[in-house]
């Protein structure tokens, strides 16, 4: 066997196992960003934390704390490792001596003679898991076994469940007495295992208690298995469990930590690994609905909002989350929530109908249309975070635009320029004041803004209105306009000759109001801008902005138009399709073919 540590424990051959799985514990119990930062001061850089270097000299920050990955790399120096080895290296301590440290930290028992020469054999809490799994047994049977649990099993078996899926998930019953688990299992541990269990309570008469009362049990496990803690459901009507909360959870302890542990992911993980995927839901009841409906590989956050320690948690199985939250607004505003920490992992949402929850869903329809929802019915993040911010009132303009700015910017940071072009039709679609072409431009605008942050010179971005003027100038259409109005404004021969073509008019409605000024009278006088709306004002600048020679070059006009009447075609192309889909999308298959046959003639003109 290979080995670099040389300490005891750690090396002999059988023990090995479970002090790997002891060591790789301890580092899921802490985070690298919370280690590192107590002695480095650290700024959040994107998805980075960065800070001056403990290991080297430097004025620029080089260090950087990755926190997905929970490890440290310095550019500067070239120094990079995992929490222990930061504790290694900054202390100038032996790796044992950070698994010490960082362990005892995290509540684990570790004693100076366990890294020396005695044996470590259990993982140290393990008699803390022997305890909880005992208190499993006994709940189950009173579940099992007691006349009172039979009622309790009435209530699982009105909700669903069957004999089959209360043994899978070990449910159990707390009875409605002061201390009957304790009764049943107190003499098998120390006094020090019972207190720190979370199973019992001390009165003031120092006694011990049971922590759970009267609640339908349901057993807490890591992701290997071991049994870390309860939740307990309230089920009578009588008015002092109503007064109570509905689930009663263990107190957080060293071996339990609410914020990173996920119900069901011991069992469910070698579906998730063989699936790559996990739906994240927020109840018990959800999870076991979608296991009688056959998907394997839910796990529930406990109705804890997702935590960044959950978001790592999951990393180390799936690479696809399914974000299963209930429907009301809680869960919704839940999504958007986690959305944020899940950033770098593929997230797929499925919206629950009618403010109901999966559990729910099942009881009103069936196994079956669960299953079908949340395969078939997933949307993507860009998709729920358009349909959660869509304003609800289309007459509020200016909602609208920011509603627009914000979409724009998630939808210029979507990897496929297919998926992007598909996203911007759907808000167009949503939108009455909004075509295709402005939310193109809106995006447009991130993606130039994007690219512009790549190469360092940042672009700020103000309101919608502005970024529409501003990207306007670069789009093809209103380039040729705007050198048109320049050339008409300036060479009076033109004008009248355009004066004779009855149907000529600007697309860019700004510039066809001024054009309609300047064919009156000739000219635009100060007077005429002053009267003029602010964005008219605007476009006649952007107009006198264009750098052309004073004299009108050969073809220049009939170039100006050519690419004019190629950029409008385009226009009406892009409406067409935009037309085409809006009508197979309401069925209208009839109308949706011919205007697509008549689409595919004049791209076949164009061309
Ligand atoms: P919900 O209130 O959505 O309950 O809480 P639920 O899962 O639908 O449960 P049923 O169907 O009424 O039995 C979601 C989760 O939040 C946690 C539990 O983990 C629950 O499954 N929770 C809820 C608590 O920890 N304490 C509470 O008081 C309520
Ligand atoms: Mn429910």
């Amino acid at each position: 066997m290979k080995c670099k540590i040389t300490m005891g424990f750690l090396c002999r051959g059988d023990d090995l196992a479970i002090d790997k799985a002891m060591i790789s514990d301890i580092k899921n119990s802490v985070n690298i960003v919370d280690i590192i930062g107590e002695v480095v001061e650290l700024t959040k850089s994107g998805r980075h934390y960065l800070g001056l270097c403990p290991f080297h000299q430097e004025k620029t920050p080089s260090f950087n704390v990755i926190e997905d990955k929970q490890f440290y790399h310095c550019f500067g120096c070239g120094k990079s490792g995992d929490v222990f080895k930061f504790l290694e290296e900054y202390h100038q301590i032996s790796f044992l001596e950070s698994v010490k440290i960082l362990g005892e930290r995290a509540g684990f028992t570790i004693s100076s003679q366990s890294l020396g020469e005695q044996t470590q054999k259990k993982h140290p809490h393990h008699l803390i898991f022997e305890l909880n799994k005992d208190a499993a047994k006994f709940y189950h049977a009173v579940l099992m076994t007691t006349t009172v649990g039979q009622k309790a099993k009435e209530y699982l078996y009105d909700r669903g469940l069957t004999d089959e899926l209360i043994a899978y998930f070990n449910l159990g019953l707390a009875p409605d007495e002061n201390n009957y688990l304790f009764q049943s299992i107190s003499s098998k541990y120390e006094e020090k295992e019972l207190t720190s269990s979370g199973l019992f309570n001390i009165s003031e008469s120092n006694q011990l208690y049971d922590a759970f009362r009267n609640r339908i049990m349901f057993p807490l496990t890591d992701d290997s298995g071991n049994y870390i803690g309860f939740s307990g459901r309230i089920w009578t009507n009588d008015e002092f469990s109503q007064n109570q909360a509905k689930y009663k959870n263990t107190r957080t302890t060293p071996f339990f930590n609410k914020s990173y542990e996920l119900f069901h992911l011991d069992k469910a993980k070698a579906v998730i690994k063989k699936t790559n995927e996990v739906y994240v839901m927020e109840g018990f009841m959800d999870v076991i609905a979608a296991y009688r409906s056959g998907i394997k590989n839910a796990v529930a956050s406990m109705g804890t909002a997702l935590t960044v320690d959950h978001v790592r948690h999951l990393k180390k199985f799936a690479k696809k989350v399914i974000l299963t939250y209930d429907g009301d607004s809680a869960g919704q505003e839940a999504i958007t929530k986690a959305l944020d920490l899940l950033s770098d992992l593929t997230v797929e949402i499925v919206k629950m109908p009618q403010q109901l929850d999966p559990d729910e869903f099942v009881q009103k329809y069936s196994e079956q249309e669960l299953v079908r929802l949340l395969e078939q019915s997933r949307i993507s993040s860009i998709e729920f975070l358009m349909q959660f911010y869509m304003p609800t009132n289309s007459d509020n303009l200016q909602a609208e635009i920011s509603y627009v700015d914000q979409m724009a910017q998630l939808i210029a940071k979507e990897k496929s320029l297919t998926a992007q072009n598909t996203y911007i039709y759907k808000l167009a679609e949503k939108l009455p004041d909004f075509d295709y072409l402005q939310v193109e431009q809106v995006v447009n605008n991130y993606r130039l803004s994007k690219r512009s942050e790549k190469s360092n010179t940042s672009l700020r971005v103000s309101s919608v209105n502005q970024e529409i003027q501003k990207v306007g100038h670069t789009t093809g259409l209103l380039k040729a306009e705007n050198q048109l109005f320049h050339r008409l404004l300036h060479h009076e021969h033109l004008l009248n000759s355009f004066r004779n073509r009855d149907d000529f008019r600007f697309e860019t409605r700004e510039l066809q109001f001024l054009y309609s000024i300047l064919k009156d009278k000739g000219e635009l006088t100060t007077l005429d801008l002053a009267q003029v709306t602010d964005s008219q004002r605007q476009a006649y600048y952007q107009v006198l902005e264009e750098n052309l020679p004073d004299e009108i070059a050969e073809h220049e006009i009939e170039d100006i138009e050519e690419r004019r009447n190629f950029y409008l075609k385009e226009q009406d192309l892009k409406k067409q399709s935009q037309y085409i889909r809006e009508s197979s999308n309401q069925g209208d298959v009839e109308s949706a073919l011919s205007a697509l046959e008549a689409l595919i003639e004049q791209k076949r003109h164009m061309e």
